[in-house]
């Protein structure tokens, strides 16, 4: 249970190179069992979330080594299909599992998965999905127990682009005989992230990125070396800590096209923002205005991730500012928090009204998710005198070496354990 402390109003400037993506490198993982061969997957960010991602491998019967940014899992001697009820709440994306074990093993007994508590986030479209595929699903006393039977590709229409219902469907389908196809499929660039380093180990799946994926199935796969595409909501909130500390600073390894649902409110907030390359530089105004209104949507929509970074943003902008958020139930924890720090949020069922404040204020807040837990830090940033962030656990979950990355930028900012 630790906490930042942080000192706010310091400038920001320099570069920082932005981690592999969390919600890639974790449904990525979990491929490594599908293939039954040793990968490499590199640029895997050090997260909380990665090693529970990593313990799940192990417990399969995998073996495991992390050497810096690169992680080999040899899933040939896998000899279980059941993961344990902890294992399953330490994070969202165990759920991803059970596509690979099935395509795989053709068995997998889950539980219910963990993750932030931003709504219920229930498992129906995926089990929905993988039971069209032909796996029989069975539940006592809170295991879900999935069986292949006659397993056939078929067409699949989610009733919501669900991100992790479209990993699990690409997951089991990647080895399930005939041609599947997805429809209303997640546009995610993590789902393309996926799909890349499937087609490399030897699958043959299209469409990745668009509403509408073809998977045909195959029977063998083979051994890859992979690269994790970077974290566009790690950028986004170091844009963030920039824009708000009128700062101008470079984020390196950076994949421009991923942060266009964003540009937009930093433009409009009046920063300046230059793309070349991998690299992005954000310069920000002495004074921000507010960007009228955002309504958070799946890709390539504004993604509900940054939906509480750009809170913060809109908090010391000049001007109200109109947030809805479209995708989770309950992703509004953060806001009492701000108004803890002087912010004037108002909040009316999925949308919330935040008139800009001209200065945040220091006090003691709690961070109750990750996303939320990142923009409390954020708002310590700007605000007048010291702030602290209590149950940092939830940064570790998604960011790696927080803190030090913007103490690098010039934030006065100490963890304390
Ligand atoms: C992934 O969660 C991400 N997590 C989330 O990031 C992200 O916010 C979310 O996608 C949306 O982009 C990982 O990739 C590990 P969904 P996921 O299935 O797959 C409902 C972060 O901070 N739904 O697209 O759980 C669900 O309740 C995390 O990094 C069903 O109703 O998201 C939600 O309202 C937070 N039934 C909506 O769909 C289902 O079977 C979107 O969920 C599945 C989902």
């Amino acid at each position: 249970m630790g906490e930042y402390i942080i000192e706010g109003n310091h400038i920001l400037h320099g570069r920082v190179r932005i981690q592999g993506a969390k919600n890639s490198a974790l449904p990525i993982l979990a491929a490594t069992v599908t293939t039954g061969k040793p990968c490499v997957i590199h640029n895997c960010p050090e997260l909380s979330d990665v090693k529970s991602t990593i313990e799940i491998l192990k417990a399969l019967g995998c073996s495991v080594k992390r050497n810096g940014s690169s992680v080999w899992v040899d899933s040939s001697k896998l000899n279980n299909n059941q993961i344990s009820d902890s294992l399953m709440r330490e994070s969202r994306s165990s759920v991803i599992f059970l596509g690979a074990l099935l395509s795989r093993t053709g068995e997998a007994v889950i539980t219910a998965p963990g993750g932030c508590d931003i709504g219920v986030r229930p498992i129906d479209l995926h089990l929905l999905s993988i039971q069209k595929l032909g796996v029989s699903i069975s539940e006592d006393c809170g295991k879900i127990r999935c069986k292949a039977e006659k397993m056939q590709g078929t067409k699949i229409a989610l009733s919501f682009p669900s991100v992790g219902a479209t990993e699990n469907i690409i997951l089991t389908a990647v080895h399930t005989p005939g041609v599947t196809t997805i429809i209303n499929a997640a546009r995610e660039p993590e789902i393309v992230d996926l799909s890349k380093f499937l087609n490399l180990a030897g699958a043959k799946i299209s469409g990745a990125g668009e509403s509408t994926i073809i998977i045909e199935g195959v029977e063998n796969f083979r051994s890859v070396q992979y690269s994790v595409m970077p974290d566009r909501i790690a950028a986004a909130t170091y844009m963030t800590a920039a824009a708000v500390t009128h700062s101008d600073i470079v984020l390196e390894d950076v994949v421009p096209n991923h942060l266009m649902p964003i540009i937009p409110c930093f433009e409009q907030s009046g920063c300046k923002i230059m793309q070349s390359g991998n690299k992005l530089r954000i310069i920000a105004p002495s004074e921000l205005n507010s960007f009228e209104s955002v309504r958070t949507m799946p890709y390539p929509g504004f993604p509900t991730d940054c939906q509480a970074l750009i809170t913060v943003l809109a908090c010391v902008a000049k001007g109200t500012t109109y947030i809805s958020e479209n995708i989770f139930e309950n992703r509004f924890k953060h806001i009492c928090e701000l108004n803890r720090l002087g912010a004037d949020i108002v909040a009316h069922d999925r949308t919330i009204a935040v008139r800009g404040v001209k200065s945040l204020y220091g006090a003691r807040v709690c961070a109750c998710d990750l996303r939320a837990g990142a923009a409390l830090t954020v708002a310590g940033l700007c605000a007048n005198g010291t702030t602290v962030v209590g149950n940092i656990q939830f940064i570790d979950r998604g960011y790696e070496n927080f803190s030090g990355n913007l103490k690098m930028l010039g934030a006065v900012i100490r963890r304390k354990d």
